[in-house]
C-alpha cells in the first residue's frame, strides 16, 4: 500500500511536468518568445523530470501489478486446496485448469494495467485542471462531452461484457476439449471417427463462437475507441469554432487549450484500450466466484494435524449416512442421487476389515466419507470416543493414509516428521514390494514414475509404509496385481501392516482372499451389512481352476 501511494505521488510529479511543459511551450508561442536563457533551462529541467519521474513511477506501478499476479497465482491455489472435495468434483476438472489459467491470467492482466491506468488517470486530472485553469466555460463544456463520452462508453461496455461473458461460457467447453485430446490420447489416437467428432463437432464449434464473438465485441470496441478520438476533435474544432468566432478569445488560451487536448488524448485512448481487459477481468472474476472455491486462508496450506496421533484406539460410526448433493438447483428431486444409508459400526485398532460389493455399490463413496473427504449428510463419528466436528476435521482426517481408486501418485516422498522420506528406509519397502530394481529413491525423490498401473500401486503402497498413520485405506489395492503378488499383498502385506499396529480397511473384490480379514462388510445399493463368516465360507466359490491347473 505504501509502496502504491509513493508510485502514486511520484506519477503525480510526472503528470504535473508534463502539464508544465505544455504550459511553458504555451506560454513561449503566445508570448511569441522564446530565448533560451529565460525558457530553455526550466523545459530541460521539466523534460528531465518527466523522464525520471514517469520512468520510475511507471517501474513502480507495473511491479505493483506483477505481484498482484503473483499473489493472485498462490492465493487461488490456495482456494482450491481449501475447498471441499464435493465442490471440487461438482466444478470438473476442465473448470478449475480454466480459473488456474485463463481466469488468473485475465484477472492479472487487468490488474496489472490498472497501475498504467491510475497513471493515465493523473495525467487526465492534471490536464482537466490545466484547462480549467485556461477557462473556466472551456472545462465546462469539455466535461459536458466528457459525460456523453462516459455514456456511450458504459452502454458499449455493457454490450462488450455480454459477449465477453459468452465467450468465457464457451471457453470452459474448450478446456473440456482440451482435457479430452490430451487425457484421451490413446482412444482419440486409434479411432479416427472418435477424433473427427472431437475436433469437428465439439472443438471446432466452440473454438468459432469464440472467434466469433470476440470479433464482435471487438467492433463495439474499436466503436468506442474512434468515438473518442471523434470527440476530442470536436471539442478542439469547437474551441477554435467558439474561441476565435464568437468569444474573441486570446491565442494564447485557444492554442493552449488545443495543446492540452492533444496531450491528453493518449492517456484517454490508452485508458478505452484497457477497457476489454478490465471486462474480461471482472468476467473471470465473476466465473472463480461461481466456482464457490474456499475464501483464502494462509494458515490452511500448512495445517498439521498430526500432532495428537499418538494412540489410535477406536472409530465409531452411529448412523453415518451421505448423499452426494443434486447436481442442479433446479434439479432437487432427483431420484438418481446416489446416497449411503445410515451406517453404524465400530472399527478397532489393529483390525483387518474388507469392504466389498458390487460395481456402484458405494464402497469408494464410504472410503470417502469415512475418510472425512466427503462431510456426512448425518449422523455422528467418534475416534477414541471423541466427536468429529467443525473444529477437529484435519486432525481426524490425519488418521488415514490412503491408496484411493483415483490416487495421484506424487514423486516426492514425504513423511510428516521428515521433510524428505529417509532413503535407505524407503528403498527397503520398495525391496518388499518388488520393484527397487525399476525405482530408487534419491533424497526422497522416485528416480521414476514411468511405470505400469500395477507398479505405480505398489509405489502408492510405499507412501503407506513410510506414513506414521494408524489407518491404512486401500481401494481395490489389488485389483491391477499380478497373482503372484496379489497373494503377497494379501498373506504377507496385509498381516505386515496389522503387526506394525495399523487399522486396515481394503476394499476388493478378490473373493479367494476374503479369509484374510478379521470382519467383512458388504454394501449393497448403499447399504451396508456386516457379513456373518459362516456366510462367507458357504458363499466362496472354488478355487480358480485356471490357476490351480
Ligand atoms: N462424484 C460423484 N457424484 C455423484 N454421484 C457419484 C459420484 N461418484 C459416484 N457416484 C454415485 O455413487 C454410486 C456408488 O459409486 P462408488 O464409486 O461408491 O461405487 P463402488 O462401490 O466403489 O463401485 P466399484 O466397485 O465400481 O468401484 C455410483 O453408482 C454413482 O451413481
Ligand atoms: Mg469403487
Amino acid at each position: 500500500m505504501g509502496l502504491m501511494i509513493l508510485a502514486i505521488a511520484i506519477g503525480t510529479v510526472s503528470a504535473f511536468a508534463g502539464i508544465s511543459l505544455i504550459a511553458l511551450i504555451n506560454t513561449m508561442i503566445e508570448q511569441h518568445r522564446a530565448d533560451f536563457g529565460a525558457y530553455g533551462w526550466p523545459f530541460i529541467g521539466l523534460l528531465m523530470g518527466l523522464i525520471i519521474s514517469g520512468v520510475v513511477s511507471q517501474v513502480m506501478l507495473s511491479r505493483i501489478g506483477h505481484r498482484i499476479i503473483y499473489r493472485l497465482r498462490l492465493a487461488m491455489v490456495n482456494r482450491v486446496l481449501g475447498t471441499d472435495i464435493e465442490s471440487l468434483e461438482k466444478a470438473g476438472d476442465h473448470r478449475l485448469y480454466a480459473v488456474l489459467t485463463k481466469d488468473i491470467n485475465d484477472i492479472g492482466n487487468a490488474f496489472s494495467r490498472l497501475p498504467i491506468a491510475i497513471y493515465n488517470g493523473l495525467l487526465l486530472l492534471g490536464g482537466i485542471a490545466y484547462l480549467g485553469y485556461l477557462s473556466l466555460m472551456f472545462l465546462g463544456i469539455t466535461l459536458g462531452v466528457v459525460v456523453l463520452g462516459i455514456i456511450v462508453d458504459h452502454f458499449v461496455s455493457t454490450k462488450m461484457y455480454a459477449l465477453y461473458k459468452q465467450v468465457r461460457n464457451t471457453e470452459d467447453r474448450l478446456y473440456k476439449q482440451y482435457e479430452a485430446a490430451i487425457e484421451g490420447r490413446n482412444e482419440l489416437r486409434l479411432d479416427a471417427a472418435r477424433r473427427g467428432h472431437l475436433f469437428h463437432s465439439l472443438l471446432e464449434p466452440a473454438a468459432k463462437i469464440c472467434q466469433e464473438t470476440k470479433a464482435r465485441a471487438d467492433i463495439y470496441w474499436a466503436i468506442n475507441l474512434n468515438w473518442t478520438v471523434v470527440l476530442i476533435f470536436s471539442l478542439m474544432g469547437l474551441i477554435v469554432f467558439l474561441g476565435i468566432n464568437q468569444l474573441n478569445l486570446g491565442l494564447e488560451v485557444v492554442t493552449g487549450y488545443v495543446l492540452a487536448l492533444m496531450f491528453l488524448r493518449t492517456p484517454i485512448t490508452s485508458l478505452i484500450d484497457m477497457i476489454p481487459n478490465v471486462i474480461a477481468g471482472s468476467v473471470s472474476l465473476k466465473k472463480i466466484n461461481q466456482l464457490k472455491l474456499a475464501q483464502y486462508d494462509a494458515s490452511w496450506v500448512s495445517e498439521a494435524g498430526d500432532n495428537d496421533l499418538l494412540e489410535f484406539k477406536s472409530l465409531q460410526l452411529r448412523h453415518l449416512a451421505y448423499a452426494y448433493p443434486v447436481q442442479d438447483e433446479t434439479d432437487k428431486k432427483d431420484d438418481y442421487t446416489f446416497a449411503l444409508k445410515p451406517i453404524n459400526l465400530t472399527i478397532s485398532a489393529g483390525e483387518i476389515l474388507f469392504v466389498i460389493g458390487g460395481n456402484g455399490s458405494g464402497k469408494s463413496t464410504f472410503s470417502k466419507v469415512l475418510t472425512g473427504l466427503y462431510p456426512s449428510t448425518s449422523g455422528q463419528v467418534f475416534i477414541n470416543q471423541q466427536l468429529l466436528e467443525a473444529g477437529n476435521q484435519a486432525w481426524y482426517r490425519s488418521h488415514f493414509v490412503t491408496v484411493l481408486s483415483d490416487f495421484y501418485l506424487f514423486d516426492h516422498m514425504l513423511t510428516e516428521q521428515n521433510p524428505l522420506a529417509n532413503d535407505q528406509r524407503a528403498n527397503h519397502y520398495l525391496e518388499r514390494l518388488q520393484i527397487a530394481q525399476k525405482v530408487q529413491v534419491k533424497n526422497g525423490m522416485l528416480s521414476t514414475t514411468d511405470l505400469s498401473q500395477g507398479q505405480r500401486k505398489r509405489l502408492a503402497l510405499l507412501a503407506v509404509y513410510l506414513s506414521p498413520r494408524p489407518i491404512v485405506l486401500l481401494d481395490e489395492w489389488a485389483a491391477d496385481q499380478d497373482p503372484v503378488f496379489r497373494r503377497v499383498f494379501y498373506h504377507e502385506i496385509l498381516p505386515e501392516l496389522k503387526a506394525q499396529g495399523k487399522t486396515v480397511i481394503a476394499i476388493t473384490h478378490d473373493d479367494k482372499y476374503f479369509d484374510c480379514a478379521d470382519r467383512i462388510l458388504r454394501f449393497d445399493a448403499g447399504e451396508m451389512r456386516p457379513v456373518e463368516s459362516n456366510a462367507l465360507s458357504a458363499s466362496r466359490p472354488q478355487p480358480d481352476i485356471a490357476l490351480t491347473l
